[in-house]
């Protein structure tokens, strides 16, 4: 079975090796905890819970909860869902960012659980659009977005800027 969770305590080991596990960046996708160690890691979700409650935000960032999507027992994904827009994100990177561990690509794990972070989305976000953003030349990303009724709302030259309706 496929659902998300937001980051929590009683899945740390999990959460963990997965979070450790991803790259620092890969297609504007932006992980500030590569390879971050398991002690550190305590601190760190620590920080994810709080700045998704609004506290202790770093300057000119909003909300945001860090969700990981599980299929079963194992971490597959995990979805990053910012509460509201402020400027920078209006023209950038949008509510929601995404990621799939490179062995379960291909099956389906980011359309569904795109599909799962909107039903988040449309409880959360007060904007009428959801906003996203892949890079041109990411087309499985493009496509995942399009599954879910996403339309290009604009381009510029390496960017296509999505919206779904809410
Ligand atoms: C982009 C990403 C999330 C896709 O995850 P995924 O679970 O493989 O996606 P899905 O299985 O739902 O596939 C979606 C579509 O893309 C296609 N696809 C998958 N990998 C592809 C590839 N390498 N090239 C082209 N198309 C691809 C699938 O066939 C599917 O097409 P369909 O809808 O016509 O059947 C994943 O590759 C990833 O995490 N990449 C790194 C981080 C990233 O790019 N995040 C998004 C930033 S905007």
């Amino acid at each position: 079975m496929l659902y998300l969770k937001s980051a929590n305590f009683e899945d740390i080991e999990k959460e963990w090796q997965f979070q450790r596990d991803i790259p620092s960046e890969e297609d504007s996708f932006i992980n500030e905890y590569h390879d971050i160690g398991r002690e550190d890691f305590n601190t760190v979700l620590d920080t994810i819970i709080e700045q998704s409650r609004g506290v202790h935000l770093p300057e000119g960032y909003v909300p945001q909860t860090i969700f990981y999507l599980w299929n079963d027992n194992e971490i597959v994904g995990t979805f990053h869902l910012r509460h509201y827009l402020c400027e920078s994100l209006m023209n950038g990177a949008g509510h929601i960012g995404y990621y799939i561990a490179p062995e379960y690509r291909g099956m389906g794990y980011a359309t569904n659980g795109l599909k799962l972070i909107l039903e988040e989305a449309r409880k959360t976000i007060p904007e009428k659009e959801i906003f996203l953003r892949c890079d041109k030349d990411n087309t499985a990303s493009l496509k995942v977005m399009l599954n879910n009724k996403g339309y290009i709302h604009h381009e510029d030259e390496y960017k296509y800027y999505v919206r779904i309706a809410k």
